[in-house]
């Protein structure tokens, strides 16, 4: 058994590392960008086509944004342009940051508004004030840093990005097919997600968020709560003893297991926005897979039944083990509401914790039974020997032994 359980363990371990490194690997190229002069920005995220990437810091104080927007793939007798458009959607209207090389040789970055489908993308002033605005070029790629005094009151906005080629002093019109026509999109300055501005197709930071809610959903907020129900229920069916033992160790192991995956692309969300700071819930998450991972470690370091530690290992489980499910509940809720708008998830959720609450209140009550039932056969068979045993749950403990 042992062997069993230290396999499934260094098998998830495995595979643990192996996640983290692939999703370190693909997001390698946004959050981890060196920028010159070691300059940080607290959120990053790759826009969905053009090689471009937008990074920035939002200051909720002053309403400023300070961003970096990056375009690679292009040469330095293209142009690029990234703007917002605060009233309409992709092209017209759009307030641009541009940058090119221009006539003097030198790296330039200007704003321009942008009025109609004809523009050579003139300088002028934008709706909103720039107060700092810079390009620098290098490896085929573009970088406008700029600082944005956002129009009041919103922080979601249109926003689309281009590239095209300069010819002479002359900016020419960019591709008008393929990627070129799909350069558009939202983008929220303060929770720091984009969007497709149909709403059609999911960025991957969305994606992300939801693989992470699934994971620890399932694993923290449901597998874990149904293997103590095992634990605590079956224990007391004679017929199902060990097997008790072996569902709730095979449920608990693959809840850490997929909890502990689902733990680290938290983690990974939290790294690559950390301008968005959802506190408690990235705490009480710290905490259940510390307290999580004490828990399969005293699995294996358990003492025989009847030890004489074995009372108070049994009090450290349950102590550790109901916190974890308390905690699991409340932070899945805290992923709720961090999410924000994903009522659906949340009513599913609440549906099964019900669930799983009524079978344990429904089952908590026939172990009683049983157990007062046991006793009262027990006393009439050995009326001097009465309180022997007479605990349903310290009964299984003792016949786990053989587990
Ligand atoms: C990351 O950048 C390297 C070189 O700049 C490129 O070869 C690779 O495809 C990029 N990976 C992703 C996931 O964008
Ligand atoms: C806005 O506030 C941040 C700090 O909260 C500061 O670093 C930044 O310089 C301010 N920006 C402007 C344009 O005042
Ligand atoms: C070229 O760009 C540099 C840097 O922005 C600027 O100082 C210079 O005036 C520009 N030259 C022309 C001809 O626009």
């Amino acid at each position: 058994m042992d062997r069993l359980l230290r396999t499934l363990l260094f098998s998830s371990f495995l595979l643990l590392s192996l996640f983290a490194t692939s999703s370190y690997a693909q997001t390698q190229n946004c959050s981890s960008f060196a920028f010159r002069n070691n300059q940080l920005f607290a959120t990053c995220n790759p826009l969905p086509v053009l090689n471009s990437f937008l990074h920035w810091s939002y200051h909720p104080d002053n309403h400023t944004v300070d961003l970096a927007y990056r375009h690679g793939g292009v040469t330095d007798s293209d142009w690029v342009a990234w703007g917002l458009n605060i009233d309409g959607s992709r092209m017209v209207g759009a307030q641009c940051l541009v940058a090119l090389r221009n006539s003097s040789g030198q790296i330039h970055a200007y704003t321009s508004p942008v009025t109609d489908y004809n523009t050579r993308l003139a300088q002028g002033e934008l709706s909103f004030r720039v107060p700092r605005i810079a390009a620098e070029f290098t490896n085929n790629e573009f970088i406008i840093f700029a600082t944005l005094v956002l129009p009041s009151g919103r922080t979601s906005f249109n926003q689309a990005w281009q590239n095209g080629g300069v010819s002479g002093q002359t900016l020419q019109v960019h591709a008008q097919s393929g990627d070129n026509m799909r350069s558009f999109g939202t983008v929220d300055f303060a929770n720091g997600e984009l969007g497709s501005d149909g709403g059609s197709s999911v960025t991957s930071r969305q994606r992300r968020r939801h693989v992470h809610g699934v994971l620890n959903a399932v694993s923290w907020g449901v597998l874990m709560p149904m293997g103590a129900v095992f634990a605590r229920y079956l224990k007391v069916f004679k017929a199902a003893n060990p097997a008790w033992f072996y569902l709730h160790v095979a449920c608990q192991t693959s809840a850490y297991a997929v909890g502990v995956a689902g733990w680290g692309t938290g983690l990974k969300l939290g790294s690559d926005s950390t301008g968005i700071k959802f506190n408690t819930h990235r705490n009480i998450g710290i905490t259940l897979f510390c307290l999580g991972t004490l828990q399969v470690f005293a699995l294996l370091l358990r003492p025989k039944p009847d030890h004489k530690y074995r009372l108070y290992w049994n009090i450290y489980h349950h102590a550790i083990g109901y916190t974890v499910i308390i905690l699991s509940i409340i932070n899945v809720f805290e992923g709720f509401d961090a999410l924000n708008g994903q009522k659906n998830w949340k009513r599913a959720y609440i549906g099964v914790i019900i669930a799983i609450g009524a079978i344990a209140v429904l089952l908590e009550a026939f172990t009683w039974f049983i157990v007062i039932k046991r006793k009262k056969s027990d006393s009439n068979k050995y009326p001097q020997n009465g309180t022997n045993g007479g605990n349903a749950y310290s009964n299984g403990t003792h016949q786990q032994q053989q587990a």
